[in-house]
């Protein structure tokens, strides 16, 4: 296997691909070959590749950099092998050293000099920016969507609970009554910033790198601007260096998967401690659940904690290509090669944990009834007693100092809300306790009563979920 390459290979073997043999008089070991091939994971490039190569072709050819027969023939074989791929009948060979090779390795096989042409003015390292831009341009709108669907099925159940009222939790200890509503429509929101996050992210991609060769541009009267609008951007990128060294979008794109992963994640915790036998707040049905193989009574919340574990490999991602990146001399080095896996397996992350999700959302049966009485005897009455007390106007802290007064007398007495005490009695603490206190402190009312912008009460929430929708055209 050592030797020269030769210019007639055929563009299936091994040496067939490799693309720099020329100066080399001995070749790796085909172990080593191995390790540095990236073909298992950039295949998933090769008709971004191809879509990359034809406009360089009509460039080079619109230039007078090869004849315009050339190009015609070119142009037709890319968009053979492009058929040729989306249909199977030309298998990726596992032995090549990327999708970049692979690809003018069969044109070269099939056409000769002119699939020698192909490569004037570039090299992998724009054309390897360049097809990452155009998969993540391809992509990016999928996994947007994706999440679309996702916050219309929290607005759904959203709307579907608007009245639901539940305790709201701080520190885990029962703080104050929200909506079931109003938690579905805080993780809308959440996945909504992902979304425009994402797009954020779209744009910013809306730089066309190629033209930028290994590093230093060409000496070829190559046109990026034609090259750039042919493949839909907005503009050629702007300095040569930059373009092939900058992964900052897969920094960005693998940051903004980690959050949604962080999003997915922390709901996926309250379904875990919700469908638990001491919380029972939500029942995640059979389907969206799995038994034990030993305990025959079990039916664990398998695919929550499945999605809360996936944030951990994005994260770690994420971690990947900023330490990836931290210590590299400028412009390219081979280590950004290891980019994609990490990229990859974040974008692929996300997409299906979004749609279990989204799946195991849509089916979860709510308890709501035992949410609602959750909200007696916590206390969750308590800010809402001592606000009774400002708006007949006491002093906040002194309100709080006096409700807290009785809620410790009540602990005392073994009573589990201030409902609880007669009005003769919390007069006693203060003279502003009037009869209307109680019903104020009705968990339904408590919710009606904060109707503050963000706030729970159903006709508030209805505008933030009707806002959402909007925003995200649903
Ligand atoms: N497979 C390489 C990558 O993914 C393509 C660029 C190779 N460039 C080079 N100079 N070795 O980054």
């Amino acid at each position: 296997m050592n030797g020269r390459q030769e210019p007639e290979d055929t563009g299936s073997s091994r040496q067939a691909s490799v693309l720099w043999a020329g100066r080399l008089t001995e070749k790796p070991a085909e172990d080593a070959f191995a390790f540095q091939s990236s073909i298992a994971v950039d295949q998933r490039l090769a008709q971004d590749d191809i879509r990359g190569s034809r406009a360089h072709v009509a460039m080079l050819s619109a230039q007078g950099i090869i004849p315009a027969g050339t190009a015609e023939a070119l142009d037709a074989e890319l968009a053979r092998i492009s058929g040729e791929l989306e249909e199977g009948s030309l298998a990726i060979d596992p032995g090549a050293e990327d999708i970049h090779s692979f690809i003018e390795g069969v044109l070269t096989a099939r056409l000769g000099d002119p699939g020698r042409m192909v490569h004037a003015g570039r090299s992998r390292n724009d054309q390897v920016a360049l097809d990452l831009r155009l998969y993540l341009r391809r992509t990016l709108p999928e996994l947007r969507a994706e999440l679309a669907r996702t916050v219309f099925v929290l607005l759904d159940r959203a709307e579907e609970h608007a009245a639901s009222v539940m305790p709201g939790y701080t520190h885990l200890q029962r703080a104050q009554p929200v909506s079931l509503g109003h938690w579905l429509c805080a993780w809308a929101c959440a996945l909504g910033r992902d979304w425009e996050r994402l797009g954020d992210a779209l744009g910013r991609l809306d730089e066309c790198p190629l033209g930028s060769g290994a590093l230093a541009g060409s000496t070829l009267p190559l046109d990026r601007e034609a090259v750039a609008k042919a493949l839909g951007f907005g503009r050629p990128s702007l300095n040569s260096m930059d373009s092939v060294a900058d992964r900052d979008f897969a920094l960005e794109i693998a940051a903004a998967c980690a959050i949604i992963q962080t999003h997915l994640s922390r709901f996926c915790e309250d379904m875990v401690i919700w469908s638990s036998e001491e919380s029972g707040f939500v029942d995640l049905g059979e389907a969206w659940s799995t038994g034990s193989s030993i305990m025959p009574q079990k039916k664990n919340p398998d695919f929550a904690e499945l999605i809360r574990g996936k944030a951990g490999r994005s994260a770690g991602n994420l971690m990947t290509l900023l330490t990836l990146l931290k210590g590299l001399p400028y412009a390219y080095d081979k280590d950004l090669q290891e980019d994609k896996e990490a990229l990859f397996d974040s974008l692929d992350t996300a997409q299906s944990c979004l749609r279990i999700f989204r799946g195991m959302t849509a089916a979860a049966r709510f308890n709501t009834g035992r949410m609602e009485a959750a909200c007696t005897g916590g206390f969750l009455e308590a800010t809402d007693a001592a606000e009774y007390l400002v708006k007949k106007g006491l002093p906040f802290r002194k309100a709080h100092q006096t409700v807290a007064l009785i809620v410790r007398d009540c602990i005392a007495a073994g009573q589990r809300s201030i409902t609880q005490r007669s009005l003769e009695e919390l007069r006693k603490y203060s003279p502003l306790f009037d009869g209307d206190l109680y019903p104020s402190l009705s968990p339904p009312q408590a919710l009606r009563a904060r109707g503050l912008p963000g706030g729970p009460a159903p006709q508030e929430l209805n505008r933030q979920i009707r806002i959402l929708r909007g925003k995200l055209g649903g």
